[in-house]
């Protein structure tokens, strides 16, 4: 999160804490001009000090009161805070990345005046990117659903179609480094929205973007469906 966004909840805190300390300042300032009418004006520095009764005994608890009550403050706020902090983290976490998700659902989206930060996936990739058809030198080419691509692609592999396209068909390279129109910035939050609409089309086991060795036999081991028929034969 930006260091100056805030949840609504901290905006309200934020608020309330400010008008509080308002009123406690305008308080003090009405306070301390009332000044009994029978007491005669000395400046506070100029008036004597507390007697060394007083300052060995009530003046001195009063201090070490004061001292007990903010140690206790700290010793109760601080552990608090630690402790929520991680569950802070990944709230924010997760709010940053429903965000970028959002962005990225704006931007496969063709551009317009509501929405000038659209590229246009779906021209080729079909609305909602569920596949669609082009015409690519002359012939209309299927161009392939990207909401189950994490069955076939891990997201490093997402990445590098998108970076750099793919030659000879009519997937052009997107980043700004290849001659593209999007910053690493807009091909995250694409990324994250292709991820996220997998997520409802793709089972976990099978999903690449979650897992780059799902769906795949590990290396020495043999897929259940193998040795199932060596069993029954
Ligand atoms: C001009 C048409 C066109 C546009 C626009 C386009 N694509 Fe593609 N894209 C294709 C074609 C065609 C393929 C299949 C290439 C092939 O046959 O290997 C493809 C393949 C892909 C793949 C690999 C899919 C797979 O299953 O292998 C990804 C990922 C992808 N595109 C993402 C995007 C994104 C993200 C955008 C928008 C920023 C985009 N594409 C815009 C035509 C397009």
């Amino acid at each position: 999160m930006p260091a100056l966004a805030l949840s609504p909840t901290s905006a309200i805190m934020l608020a309330l804490g400010g008008v509080a300390l308002l009123v406690a300042g305008v308080a003090a300032l009405i306070y301390s001009r009332r000044r009994p009418p029978d007491v005669p004006d000395i400046p506070p520095a100029m008036q004597p000090g507390p007697s060394d009764a007083d300052l060995e005994k009530p003046a001195l608890e009063r201090l070490q009161g004061w001292g007990v009550l903010l140690v206790v403050f700290f010793v109760i706020w601080l552990p608090l805070v630690w402790l929520l902090e991680p569950g802070t983290n990944v709230e924010d976490e997760r709010e940053l990345i429903e965000q970028s998700v959002e962005r990225g659902e704006r931007a496969i989206e063709l551009f317009s005046e509501e929405n000038p930060g659209g590229v246009g996936c779906v021209q080729c990739h079909g609305p909602g990117l569920a596949g669609g058809q082009n015409l690519f030198q002359g012939n209309v080419v299927p161009v392939p659903s990207l909401t189950n691509v994490c069955a076939r692609l891990t997201q490093d592999q997402i990445r590098q179609t998108i970076e750099e396209g793919r030659p000879n068909t009519d997937m052009p390279s997107w980043s700004i480094r290849l001659a593209g129109s999007l910053n690493n910035q807009q091909i995250d939050e694409i990324m994250a929205y292709i991820v996220a609409i997998n997520l409802d089309n793709v089972p976990a086991e099978q999903n690449k973007c979650l897992d780059p060795e799902a769906g795949e036999t590990p290396e020495g081991e043999e897929s259940p469906t193998t040795a199932a028929t060596e069993e029954a034969s």
